[in-house]
């Protein structure tokens, strides 16, 4: 598939599953990758994967559960010498399973500060030099979660990322 040829796609969370399943699906269009997870160690088997697909690589580390985090993410791949032309927001957090009514307040922060904001900061980076250069390509991975109470913060947080990439997409349009 020409269009994903020689082009460079950040994967956030692809040092394992489905994030590591969308890494090799890209490469195997001759996509280059940059994986990402929050450890460099994390990071080798995915990258022991790719080489039979022969792209090219890189990896940046960093958490997305901190606004400081994010951004160490953004400097990372700003550095790299190469122009990002996908942006798979792949990476969330499930919150931990318990009743609706003893859902910390903490919980519901970090799950969104994970799941959407910074995916919102990850956009925000991204998206203007995606138009800049006249091409770019963003996925946000939602879920088809629902009915499930003792999961909300996860399953709100989706629907906020839903939401958020109806209007991302109506901005680029
Ligand atoms: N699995 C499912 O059944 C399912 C169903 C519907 C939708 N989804 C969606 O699919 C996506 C991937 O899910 P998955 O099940 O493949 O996830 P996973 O196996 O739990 O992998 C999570 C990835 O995210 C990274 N990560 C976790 N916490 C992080 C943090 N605080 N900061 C930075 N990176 C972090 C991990 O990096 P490290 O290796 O460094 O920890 C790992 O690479 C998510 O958006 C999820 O909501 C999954």
């Amino acid at each position: 598939m020409k269009l994903l040829e020689n082009k460079w796609a950040l994967i956030t969370g692809s040092s394992r599953g489905i994030g590591q399943q969308i890494a090799m699906g890209l490469a195997e269009r001759k996509c280059n990758i940059i994986v990402h997870a929050r450890k460099a160690e994390n990071a080798d088997k995915t990258i022991g994967l790719l080489k039979p697909y022969g792209v090219k690589t890189h990896v940046v580390t960093g958490v997305l559960d901190s606004v400081e985090g994010v951004e160490g993410i953004i400097r990372a791949v700003e550095a790299l010498p190469v122009k990002l032309d996908i942006l798979y927001n792949n990476a969330a957090i499930m919150s931990k399973w318990q009743p609706m009514w003893q859902i910390p307040q903490a919980e519901w922060l970090r799950v969104f500060q994970t799941n959407l904001c910074a995916m919102v900061q990850l956009c925000t980076a991204f998206a203007p030099g995606m138009k800049e250069r006249g091409f770019g390509r963003i996925i946000n991975l939602t879920s088809g979660i629902k009915d499930n109470p003792e999961l909300t913060p996860y399953s709100v947080s989706k629907a906020a990322v839903d939401k958020y990439s109806r209007d991302l997409a109506y901005e680029l349009r």
